[in-house]
């Protein structure tokens, strides 16, 4: 689908955001695993998520869901079937690797795959540890790719030193580990996001935190739970960033998931110069949760690297946006992650934003933005990417030019009711094409 987006700020008034995607794949995973039921509310009927109900219901587990109310009606840890049929992940990397954390120690043999994207990502960062734990999994190109198939083993208990920050990587771990006897741990370099952790502890697992380094004590008995998602702070960015730089903008966020593991987009962009407020704190379900008011404001430049970038990888291609609309130029690095994301987006965000006029160099862990260019009309590629979609339609409105934008169908992925949420800034044409 193409789409032919006009308009301008500034964006006033009050919104809220689709439910955390991370959250929502978490409580299907945790609901299906747990004795009981489990009641969801903010769901992200997202198709990522939507992807992993599928695989789920596949596996034998009932799940009902109604817009962002869901109910799982768990199986127990040891109540899965082998599925009939292949399960499709769609474009889901969550999806993917969290479920062949429970798949390697199921008693029965399961074939995964995934849409083109999804087929090109590296598997082998959860494969390889998951057969250090006993899974017998076999794929293309000795099992790096989808489509992987997987014939489940008794799990043996892993202490895991990751090369990577990755919360897909330790929460496969961590579901695998559930199966296995004794303690299973798994350290990261840098704290990825931390959903899992207070999930699994919420539905009755053992776990301990320490700095980078997470326990969990396997076989447990997991009891279903009532979770609330908060909204999804990735899809919050997009308005948070647009609001900052459209003059004449203010904009509040309601429910936005603020957990400290998610937050490096706040931290970066109040360096930025910012106007940030955050209030009405709370905690839900485990996960801080506030309101954000964001007013426009002058933003200048800065540098992004180190331990920050697991705590905003994915908001990278709209802090680009920001930092094109700043003072002075943004350096990105430590983010070659972003290489294997749902497309390379250094070469994403440099080309499909360079197409409106952007001054974007990549480079191999990141890429530079010179700010102050000024944009013009130009026809850009999402290419297939949800959040390089939802980052160029913000460019485009703050640069007052005209969009015209294929593959836009893919922001469903992540933002169901982006273009209705677009409507609060003044939009003089968004039209639809095959
Ligand atoms: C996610 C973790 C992150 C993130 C992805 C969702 C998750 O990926 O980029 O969008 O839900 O665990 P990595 O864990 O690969 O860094």
């Amino acid at each position: 689908m193409k789409v032919v987006l006009d308009g301008s700020g500034p964006i006033r008034g009050e919104i809220t955001v689709p439910g955390d995607k991370s959250i929502s794949h978490r409580a299907l995973i945790l609901g299906a695993l747990a004795e009981g039921e489990t009641e969801i509310s903010g769901f992200l009927a997202g198709e990522d998520c939507l992807a992993t109900a599928l695989c789920l219901r596949k596996l034998g587990v009932e799940i009902v869901v109604q817009e962002s109310n869901v109910r799982v009606a768990g199986v127990g840890l040891y109540g899965l079937r082998e599925p009939a049929a292949i399960l499709d992940c769609g474009n889901s990397g969550t999806t993917a690797r969290l479920l062949l954390g429970v798949l390697a120690g199921q008693p029965f043999y399961t074939v995964l795959t995934g849409d083109c994207s999804l087929r090109q990502r590296p598997m082998s960062r959860v494969v390889e540890p998951l057969r250090r734990m006993g899974a017998a999994i076999w794929g293309r190109s000795q099992g790096k790719l989808l489509p992987l198939s997987v014939q489940g083993k008794e799990m043996r208990a892993l202490e895991y030193v990751s090369p990577i920050a990755s919360a897909q990587v330790k929460s496969a771990l961590l579901l695998a580990g559930l199966y296995a006897q004794g303690i299973t741990a798994v350290r990261e370099p840098e704290k990825s996001r931390d959903h899992s952790e207070r999930m699994l502890t919420a539905f009755g697992a053992a776990i301990e935190v320490e700095g980078n380094l997470v326990r969990l004590q396997g076989q447990p008995r997991l009891q279903g739970q009532a979770v609330r998602v908060p909204g999804d702070i990735s899809s919050a960015a997009f308005f948070l960033v647009a609001a900052s730089i459209m003059p004449g903008s203010d904009l509040i966020v309601r429910n936005v998931g603020v957990n400290p593991t998610r937050t490096g987009v706040l931290d970066v962009l109040r360096e930025m110069g910012a106007a940030l407020e955050l209030f009405n704190h709370r905690v839900e379900s485990g996960e801080p949760v506030a309101d954000i008011r964001v007013q426009s404001a002058d933003l200048r430049g800065v540098e992004i690297g180190g331990e920050i970038i697991p705590r905003l990888i994915d908001e990278l291609p709209i802090l680009a946006v920001a930092a094109m609309f700043a003072a002075g130029e943004t350096y990105v690095r430590d983010a070659a992650e972003l290489r294997v994301k749902e497309t390379d987006r250094i070469l994403a965000v440099a080309e499909e934003f360079g197409k409106l006029g952007a001054a974007i160099t990549p480079k191999a862990d990141g890429f530079v933005v010179t700010g102050g260019r000024s944009l013009f009309s130009a026809t850009a590629n999402s290419r297939g990417d949800h959040r390089i979609a939802m980052a160029l339609c913000v460019a485009a409105l703050a640069g007052n030019v005209r969009l015209t934008m294929d593959s836009a169908e893919s922001v469903a992925i992540s933002f169901p009711g982006f273009w209705q949420a677009l409507h609060q800034g003044q939009i003089n044409r968004l039209d639809f094409f095959q």
